[in-house]
């Protein structure tokens, strides 16, 4: 196995010749025509996560997602028969927004707030008031428009335009990932940031390690081991659209005096990325001790022994983006498990702060037109592989 201190050179391109070696056009970042193409040939066709199971655990609750990208708001119910379905939040009389609060229980039925047209958990309009004064209303044809919705391992997920199912769209990875314990890290929390960033920006920043020994010397690079002076990542592998970064174990590296207290209560995130922690079945469906995978285009798990994280990365316009992070740790069951729990979201926290402060910096440095071509070396592949999907996609759409 590839130790993180091992210093080897351009491996992942010599791998992966498709993926080419030359400089990458910042255009793709910084045009608002290309943005609109992205819209329509990437995230109108795309399984886009949405939330997890267990933000609707009763019948009758509900989620709206504002998917800005795709000009729609998506309502989640979970009905009485316990399926999750997915509607476009739009009234069907004249378009007013249906729901307007972000979360909630609906008892069973949605009422719109104009004109009081009422719909079940399952879409279907059930009343009209004053119907005697419509002409030809059919009621059976006027159900919430529903938006296909799926699910895998608790992640849900909704396609605006489908043309393959949720499984199809991933793969071989549900054979990879099904045995992680999702389900046994219960407790979320959730940053949100809006920046003014293009969403392959963000996306960049966080998919490669370069960075860490520069960005993060104060905060993630702790994990690493002590006489480790470029990082190098254990294993990169692409999955069709989807790809993984895989990170070694560190057995020789140093925590501060407070984490290592907090690390000894429960799993940390800079302790678990150096992967300090027990296995609970987590390694059966790891590649490292650190598997950042990223479900194209926008969905990110970031798989760990003893907590996992995701980030969910919206586009508002071809330089705005809303990042939103989720950690998941297992439920704290006494005081210092609690400590530890709040101690890792700090921590990750932090680092968090730092890839951030880069993400509107480089926007601008991209939109100034200064920078024509982002250079990426070989631990940058994850992005290099980025922008190529993206490419070919976008280039196909427009000669079909
Ligand atoms: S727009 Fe909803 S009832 Fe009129
Ligand atoms: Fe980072």
């Amino acid at each position: 196995m590839t130790q993180m201190s091992d210093i080897a050179y351009k491996r992942y391109t010599a791998e992966n010749p498709d993926l080419g070696t030359d400089a990458v056009s910042t255009e793709p970042s910084r045009s608002a025509e290309w943005f609109e193409s992205e819209r329509n040939a990437i995230f109108q066709r795309s399984w886009l996560n949405v939330g997890r199971v267990e933000e609707l655990p009763e019948a009758g609750d509900y989620l709206v997602k504002e998917i800005q990208v795709c000009r729609t708001s998506v309502l989640l119910v979970r009905g009485k028969d316990d399926k999750i379905r997915g509607f476009h939040n739009v009234c069907k009389h004249r378009g007013n927004t249906l729901v307007w609060h972000a979360s909630g229980q609906c008892r069973g039925h949605f009422a719109c707030n104009f004109h009081g047209w009422v719909y079940d958990d399952k879409g279907k309009l059930r009343d009209v008031p004053d119907a005697e004064n419509f002409y030809k209303l059919d009621k059976s044809s006027l159900g919430l428009s529903e938006v296909a919705t799926d699910i895998w391992q608790g992640f849900i997920f909704v396609c605006m335009q489908p043309t393959e199912t949720l499984q199809e769209y991933l793969g071989e990875i549900p054979s990879l990932l099904n045995d992680y314990p999702f389900a046994r890290f219960s407790t979320r929390f959730t940053y949100e940031a809006n920046e003014q960033v293009n969403w392959k920006v963000l996306l960049d920043a966080q998919q490669e390690g370069y960075h860490v020994p520069y960005l993060h010397k104060r905060t993630i690079m702790l994990s690493f081991p002590k006489d480790m002076t470029q990082y190098r990542s254990k294993s990169f592998q692409t999955f069709g659209n989807h790809r993984r970064l895989a990170t070694g174990p560190s057995k020789n590296f140093e925590t501060t005096p407070t984490g290592s207290v907090a690390a000894k209560l429960g799993p940390t995130s800079v302790e678990a990325f150096a992967g300090a922690f027990g296995d609970g079945g987590e390694a059966k469906s790891m590649e490292g001790v650190f598997d950042f995978w990223v479900l194209f285009p926008n969905f990110v798990i970031g798989l760990l022994y003893g907590t996992y994280f995701t980030y969910n990365i919206w586009p508002l316009a071809v330089d705005r983006s809303i990042w939103e992070v989720r950690m998941y740790y297992p439920e704290a069951e006494n005081a210092g498990q609690l400590f530890s729990n709040e101690y890792g979201k700090v921590a990750f926290r932090d680092t968090l702060l730092e890839d951030a402060s880069t993400h509107e910096r480089v926007q601008g440095g991209v939109m100034s037109g200064a920078i024509k071509s982002f250079h990426f070396q070989d631990e940058e592949i994850m992005a290099r592989h980025g922008h190529k999907v993206v490419r070919d996609i976008i280039e196909a759409f427009s000669a079909s």
